[in-house]
C-alpha cells in the first residue's frame, strides 16, 4: 500500500442514478475509493452491481449524479464532455467489456488509432508501434483483419493492444480476460503487469478472475452499488 503517495484516482461520495420505469433506480451508492500511483487495483462483484458503470465514472466516460473523482488532479466532475475527452487521449487506457473496436478498421488502424488521433508521431512510428503491440497480444497474423472476422478473443487482444499502444499513466479494463482461454489470459495478464512494472502505469481492473483479482495489489468488492470493503489502496 502507497498512502504516502498522492492518489492518481480519488472519489469522494459518488452515486449514480439513472430514471426508469419504475421511477428512479440508484445504480452506484456514496462510493468513496482512492488509489495510489503505480498500484494495480481489482474491482470485483456480482453480475449487474455496478461495476463496469463505476469503472466508466473512474475513467471520465460517464457522468456522475452525485459527489466527486478527481483522475490525475483533475477534477472530472468540472470538465466538459470535450476536456474530459483531451484528459483520457492523453493519459488513459481503456478496454470495454464489448472491446468498441472501430468496424471499418482493420486490427491493425484500430491500433494505430489513438496515436494517430494525438497526431503527435510520425505515421511510419505509429504503424511500427502498434505492429509490435499486435506482436505482444499474439496477433502478428491478423493485422489485416477487419473486427467482424476476428473471433472474440481475438477482438478483446486487438482492444488491449489499443488501450496499451499510447503508454497510458492509468489503464481501466472490465473484464479483459473475460473472453480468453487460460493460457491466452496469462499472457495479456502478464503484459498488463508489465506496463504495471516497467512504465508505473495504475491498473484498475474488472474481474471474475481470481487469478487476476490475486496479483493485484488490492481488491475491492461492490455489492449491488455499495463498496463493502477496501476504500484506500
Ligand atoms: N443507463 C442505464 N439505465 C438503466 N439501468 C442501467 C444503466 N446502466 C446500468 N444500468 C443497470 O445498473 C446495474 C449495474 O450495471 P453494470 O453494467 O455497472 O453492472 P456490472 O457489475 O458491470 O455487471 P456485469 O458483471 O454483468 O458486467 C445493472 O442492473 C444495469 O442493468
Ligand atoms: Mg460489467
Amino acid at each position: 500500500m502507497q498512502n504516502d503517495i498522492e492518489p492518481v484516482i480519488e472519489v469522494r461520495g459518488l452515486s449514480k442514478r439513472v430514471k426508469d420505469a419504475t421511477g428512479e433506480l440508484t445504480i452506484l451508492d456514496q462510493i468513496d475509493l482512492s488509489i495510489a500511483k503505480g498500484s494495480s487495483v481489482a474491482i470485483v462483484g456480482a453480475s449487474g452491481s455496478g461495476k463496469s458503470t463505476l469503472l466508466g465514472l473512474l475513467a471520465g466516460l460517464d457522468s456522475a449524479s452525485e459527489g466527486s473523482v478527481r483522475l490525475l488532479g483533475k477534477e472530472l466532475t468540472t470538465l466538459d464532455e470535450d476536456q474530459r475527452a483531451a484528459l483520457r487521449s492523453g493519459a488513459v487506457g481503456f478496454v470495454f467489456q464489448s472491446f468498441q473496436l472501430m468496424p471499418h478498421l482493420t486490427a491493425l488502424e484500430n491500433v494505430m488509432l489513438p496515436l494517430e488521433l494525438r497526431a503527435e508521431m510520425p505515421h511510419d512510428q505509429i504503424a511500427q508501434r502498434a505492429r509490435s503491440l499486435l506482436e505482444q497480444v499474439g496477433l502478428s497474423q491478423r493485422t489485416g483483419h477487419y473486427p467482424k472476422l476476428l473471433s472474440g478473443g481475438e477482438q478483446q487482444r486487438v482492444a488491449l493492444a489499443r488501450a496499451f499502444v499510447t503508454h497510458p499513466a492509468v489503464l481501466f479494463a472490465d473484464e479483459p480476460t473475460g473472453s480468453l482461454d487460460a493460457g491466452t489470459g496469462y499472457a495479456i495478464i502478464d503484459l498488463m503487469f508489465e506496463m504495471n512494472s516497467r512504465n508505473g502505469a495504475t491498473l484498475v481492473l474488472v474481474t471474475h478472475d481470481a487469478e487476476l483479482a490475486e496479483r493485484c495489489d488490492a481488491t475491492v468488492t461492490i455489492e449491488a452499488g455499495r463498496l463493502v470493503n477496501g476504500l484506500s489502496v
